[in-house]
């Protein structure tokens, strides 16, 4: 059983479609005008064939009077009655009769009413004779009757007056009198069969016509409103529809150049510009998404940098403490040794162990040497230098070293560089701890490679840059963190773990930077990046 609002839209027609509602509306209209049209048509046209019949009727009633007119001077009434009978056998006649001016029917076709007497009010009568006035020469039309015979069959009778003539009332038969204005009345009656034939027959061909007419219009309004409005409207349907979507890569061709085209290609203009827009949304979102990464970085580094400056300081101050103390009992262990040593009361076999004291006596001061390097409050000595010269003056230090035998230096150092501020020494010391580095590196290798590059840097400060590269054992990952550590030394007694630690103090010192990357296998790159010489920086030495 259907709810009374299910039902309400089954019986409710379906939302029409713009078309559609077109298609109705102007279907509705070329039926209304053209039945219009039709009906119209029709009706002029019937008047039109009753009036020419009427016309016909009275030519037909004017030549029987003038074809009769000598007969009827000379009163020879048999001729006249016979050729009105001759007349009357033309096909639809019905009949023809005379009528004198005291309405008597002095001949007729139909003979049975010949000598009857017309009343004045009779149809065939009351055409001239009017209430109150008689008319001699009444208007053509209005002396046609309609009327339907006893047997059924629908007429039309048409009255003519025979007027007096001059010849009438001089003729010396039955001379009429001058003043006499109508003799008498010749009546025509027609059957109207032919006439309605004519009209149904036109009236047919009018309707087909019509309808031919209205499905052709029909058909053609339909087609180009299909053609013209019908696919460009869907087309933006399908094309609002997919933007509604999210589709905004939809492409949509303008199917005309009418008002329609210029709808749908400013539409495509606007889906372009809308998918633009997004792109560029997305590509906005992308770059910050990548600027608030790179920030994240920055900030992550310069917050470990900072971790481990303030762990340096401490440990520096712990150390310079300690080593201090160090200090002086291992020079008297060192003095004390190597009098011991030359002392001839010694026995021989103690000498070797002396020695053995003596060295790690000594390499004992390296370390605190080391430590006392590391812990020391650095005042470098600034002056104006061409970072380039301080590399090439380092190399020239190392590449004679074994490390470095079987190792190929590449120098790619620009020449554009602007000049920085830098105690030379102390960067020496950074390059040549990492050179060696290096050497140890690819010591084992058969063909080792160590690149140095120098660049100007990309930042608005304008500084440079140095990177060395080398094609050595790699640092693992886990280690790539310490490097940096005071006292972290992959190489036992062979190192102290203090030359990249007292590195990184010296370059932060002079208001740079160094970072390490490492694959395992591949190699490890150090990356350097120095301030350029300014004014400011000039006339500041404790920089
Ligand atoms: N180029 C490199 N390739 C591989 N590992 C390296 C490289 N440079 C440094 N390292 C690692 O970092 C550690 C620390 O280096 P650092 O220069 O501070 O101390 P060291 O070289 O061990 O000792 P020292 O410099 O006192 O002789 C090294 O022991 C080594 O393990
Ligand atoms: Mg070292």
């Amino acid at each position: 059983m259907l709810k009374p609002d299910q039902l309400l839209r089954q019986l409710l027609p379906r939302r029409f479609s713009l078309i559609q509602k077109l298609t109705i509306l102007t279907g509705t209209v070329v039926v209304l005008f053209m039945t219009l049209f039709a009906w119209v048509n029709i009706n002029n046209l019937q008047k039109l064939l009753v009036n020419n019949t009427i016309r016909d009727l009275d030519n037909l009633a004017s030549t029987i009077i003038r074809m009769t007119h000598h007969q009827m001077l000379v009163d020879n009434r048999v001729v006249v009655y016979q050729m009105i009978n001759e007349v009357a056998n033309r096909p639809g006649i019905e009949r023809i009769r005379m009528i004198n001016r005291s309405g008597v029917i002095v001949h007729s076709t139909a003979t049975d009413e010949i000598g009857q007497l017309l009343d004045q009010k009779a149809a065939q009568c009351n055409l001239c004779h009017k209430p109150g006035q008689t008319l001699i020469r009444p208007p053509l039309l209005e002396r046609s009757r309609f009327f339907t015979l006893p047997n059924g069959k629908q007429v039309m009778g048409l009255a003519k007056a025979v007027q007096n003539e001059q010849s009438c009332s001089t003729a010396a038969c039955h001379a009429h009198v001058a003043s006499t204005k109508v003799l008498g009345v010749v009546d025509i009656i027609v059957s109207l069969d032919v006439l309605k034939a004519d009209l149904a027959s036109y009236r047919n061909r009018i309707i087909l016509l019509t309808v031919l007419l209205i499905i052709l219009l029909g058909a053609s309004l339909t087609f180009f409103t299909l053609h013209l409005v019908n696919r460009p409207v869907n087309e933006l349907l399908r094309h609002t529809a997919r933007l509604a979507q999210g589709q905004l890569d939809c492409e949509m061709t303008p199917t005309s150049n009418d008002e329609l085209g210029e709808l749908m290609r400013a539409f495509q203009l606007m889906t372009n510009n809308l998918r633009q827009a997004r792109n560029d949304l997305e590509e906005w979102g992308r770059t910050l998404e990548e600027k608030v990464r790179d920030r994240s970085e920055q900030l992550q580094r310069m917050q470990m940098q900072l971790v481990h400056t303030e762990k340096l300081a401490s440990l520096g101050e712990l150390v310079a403490g300690i080593a201090h103390e160090i200090n002086n009992p291992l020079s008297g262990i060192l003095i004390f040794s190597s009098l011991a040593a030359k002392d001839k009361r010694l026995d021989p076999a103690l000498k070797g162990d002396l020695e053995t004291i003596s060295s790690e006596a000594q390499r004992c001061a390296g370390i605190v040497k080391g430590l006392l390097e590391f812990a020391r409050d650095y005042q470098p000595k600034m002056t104006v230098c061409d970072i380039n010269q301080v590399v090439v003056d380092s190399l020239r230090l190392v590449e004679c070293q074994s490390v470095f035998q079987n190792v190929a230096i590449l120098r790619q150092l620009a020449n554009d560089l602007p000049l920085i501020m830098a105690d030379q020494n102390q960067l020496k010391q950074v390059f040549i701890n990492i050179f060696i580095n290096a050497g140890q590196a690819m010591q084992d290798l058969k063909r080792g490679e160590l690149k140095i590059i120098t660049a100007r840097a990309g930042d608005p400060a304008g500084g440079v840059i140095l990177r060395i590269s080398d094609s050595g054992y790699g640092v693992p990952e886990e280690q790539l963190g310490k490097l940096f550590d005071p006292f972290f030394t992959t190489k036992g007694t062979g190192g102290t773990g203090l030359g990249l630690s007292v590195s990184y103090g010296i370059i932060q010192a002079h208001g740079g930077t160094i970072t390490a990357e490492s694959s395992i296998g591949v190699g490890t790159t150090f990356s350097i990046s120095l301030p350029p010489c300014t004014d400011s920086n000039q006339t500041d030495p404790g920089v």
